[in-house]
């Protein structure tokens, strides 16, 4: 606990443009959490270099991204936005919970199988690790909750196996995180193949939308978003294209799929792929302007970035000290 709250831990890499699906499925909803608990949110640079970055476009996007989480609401003070990399303790725990890992653990997981396919000429260890790295980042802050996509569930189940591993050895030294299922978090699938999640590294510009994309781009990509034959906005499984299309723009203006539905009766799919584009444009364009106008103010950003990473420091050097006491290494002496 801190201030009373419970915490709760995040992140996200900086690697390819975020997309909608980023941003209707995980930050937004991040924002409403902040009353609630006492948020950590990182740009998980270290994460990123698992695969090859270019480095200049590395340190741009990590603050893009940074900027970006700003932008959409959280607010810097309240909420501790950071990058990993600013945290030396995340390496250092990382280290530690890779001597309480085993290697079959790692060998199950399926984005390892996923992405070591996809990189194959680039199998390092740390893309072995990442997962070791990634339940540190949670244990470093002992956060209650964490909230992740589907995806990640099967890393948040080894970060809690491993904080039972530890506890049973050394006693109550972590707090054993739970996934946050968010309510209505929003899944976004492809606009060209929508049995497909919407993705940064899609191959297909058209089968997602950027955040940065502009306006007419947005309404280009939904005027050529994949449908079907039945002539009818119904939000069922049958019409997986038109349901997504409907999830979109429900997010983006609150309504629910069935007075979605209403709304469209009788009406074609172009006039409802219109409706999207534009519910869209008029999301995405005030938080455009929004981080415009933040990249401009340079100071601003950076004590934002001096100020959470000492607050982020702060909290991961209190768990560290205490979990490099119990493993054993000497006191420091002061
Ligand atoms: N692996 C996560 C992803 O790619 C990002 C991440 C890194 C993360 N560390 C985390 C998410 C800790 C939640 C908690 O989506």
């Amino acid at each position: 606990m801190i201030n009373d709250k419970k915490i709760l831990f995040s992140g996200m890499q900086a690697t390819g443009n975020l997309t909608l699906g980023n941003y209707l499925g995980a930050l937004k909803n991040w924002v409403n959490l902040s009353d609630e608990y006492e948020c950590f949110y990182s740009v998980v640079d270290m994460h990123s270099i698992t695969v090859r970055q270019d480095p200049a476009t590395l340190r741009k996007r990590a603050r893009a991204l940074l900027t970006l989480y700003i932008a959409a609401g959280l607010d810097p003070k309240k909420n501790c936005i950071y990058y990993q990399s600013h945290v030396s303790g995340h390496a250092e725990l990382s280290w530690i919970l890779n001597c309480f890992t085993y290697m079959g653990e790692l060998n199950r997981m399926t984005q390892f199988k996923d992405k070591s396919a996809k990189h194959a000429d680039n199998i390092n260890a740390g893309l072995f690790t990442y997962p070791v790295l990634m339940a540190a980042d949670i244990l470093l802050y002992q956060a209650d909750v964490v909230p992740v996509g589907i995806d990640q569930m099967q890393h948040l189940e080894l970060t809690r196996d491993i904080a039972i591993r530890f506890n049973n050895l050394y006693g109550d030294v972590f707090t054993v995180p739970e996934a946050y299922i968010g309510k209505v978090g929003a899944k976004i699938m492809s606009l060209q193949e929508p049995g497909k999640k919407m993705s940064k590294s899609d191959e297909n510009p058209n089968g997602s939308i950027y955040l940065m994309d502009d306006p007419d781009t947005i309404i280009r990509k939904c005027k050529r978003a994949v449908t079907d034959s039945e002539a009818c906005v119904a939000y069922r499984d049958e019409q997986p294209g038109v349901k997504n299309l409907i999830d979109i723009y429900s997010a983006c203006t609150g309504k629910t799929p069935a007075e979605v539905e209403c709304e469209f009766e009788g009406k074609g799919y172009g006039d409802f792929k219109m409706a999207v584009g534009e519910a869209v444009v008029s999301i995405l364009k005030p938080l455009q302007d929004r981080v415009k106008e933040l990249e401009a103010d340079k100071a601003y950003i950076d004590s934002i970035i001096k100020e959470n990473a000492d607050k982020a420091n702060y909290y991961a050097t209190k768990t560290l000290r205490k979990v490099q006491r119990k493993v054993g290494f000497p006191d420091r002496i002061r």
